[in-house]
């Protein structure tokens, strides 16, 4: 945690794709396809100002109970998404990472991910960490079991469990906290999103749509958070 007037890592619920295509008219799919675009902006901005982490929720566990036509084009979208995304990030120095359940996507999508997560491992300006099939209460259970079985086997024992080592078994393990959390479409929701790792997080909610999102928006929310005095719950 920093008191620095930049964040380290900015987290983003980029909600509002579906009601941006309908007040146009068009399908939700074209809501998502505009998203897409607003992520570049994101990370130009992160570049731009310098912070080193950036963590975007882009599938939630729970958008799996989407009608079976949006999961295919948003599939098909990070799939696109993958494909354009490495050669901007070496370009940019941008480190690919992924958080969530990767085994529930389709093949070809975690064969991207594989690759240009390899491709981009020693990029050093900015991590730009994807949330896919990612789920708060899914992470952390996944993570009492793998310290569960740590105690079965006699590796660790009870006494030992501290809140770092629980933060050690969660899938964002290397990764800073987010000091900073943007949600847009006016929404004040966690979603599922971070739990454990937003303890400590600056809220900013945006009115505008996720697609309307652009880099002078995600300037103002910096700015806004490094006019707040972070006490961490002292004086
Ligand atoms: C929420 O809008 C957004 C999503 C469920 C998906 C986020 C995906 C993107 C921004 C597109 C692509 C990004 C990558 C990395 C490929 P919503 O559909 O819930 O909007 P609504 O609440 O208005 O219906």
């Amino acid at each position: 945690m920093s008191d620095s007037a930049i964040p380290r890592h900015v987290a983003i619920i980029m909600d509002g794709n579906g009601r941006w295509a309908q007040a146009r008219g068009l399908p939700r799919k074209a809501g998502h396809r505009a998203g897409a675009e607003s992520v570049r902006e994101a990370v130009d901005a992160c570049l731009d100002l310098g912070i080193p982490f950036i963590t975007l929720y882009a599938f939630s566990s729970e958008n799996w109970s989407r009608p079976e036509k949006e999961v295919a084009a948003l599939m098909k979208l990070l799939e696109q998404f993958l494909k354009t995304k490495g050669k901007e990030f070496m370009q940019k120095n941008v480190r690919l990472r992924t958080i969530g359940q990767i085994e529930r996507l389709p093949a070809s999508c975690r064969a991207q991910i594989a690759q240009v997560e390899q491709d981009t491992a020693q990029n050093t300006a900015l991590t730009v960490i994807l949330a896919l099939s990612y789920g708060s209460r899914e992470e952390i259970t996944a993570s009492t079991r793998r310290i569960a079985e740590k105690i079965s086997t006699g590796e660790l024992s009870p006494e030992e469990i501290s809140k770092e080592t629980l933060a050690q078994h969660l899938d964002t393990a290397e990764f800073p906290d987010p000091d900073l959390l943007i949600r847009t479409s006016g929404e004040f929701r966690l979603s599922n999103f971070l739990l454990w790792q937003l303890s400590y997080a600056e809220f900013f909610v945006s009115e505008k749509n996720w697609p309307d999102f652009n880099k002078g928006d995600f300037h103002e929310a910096v700015a806004d958070y490094s006019r707040r005095h972070r006490r961490f719950g002292g004086l």
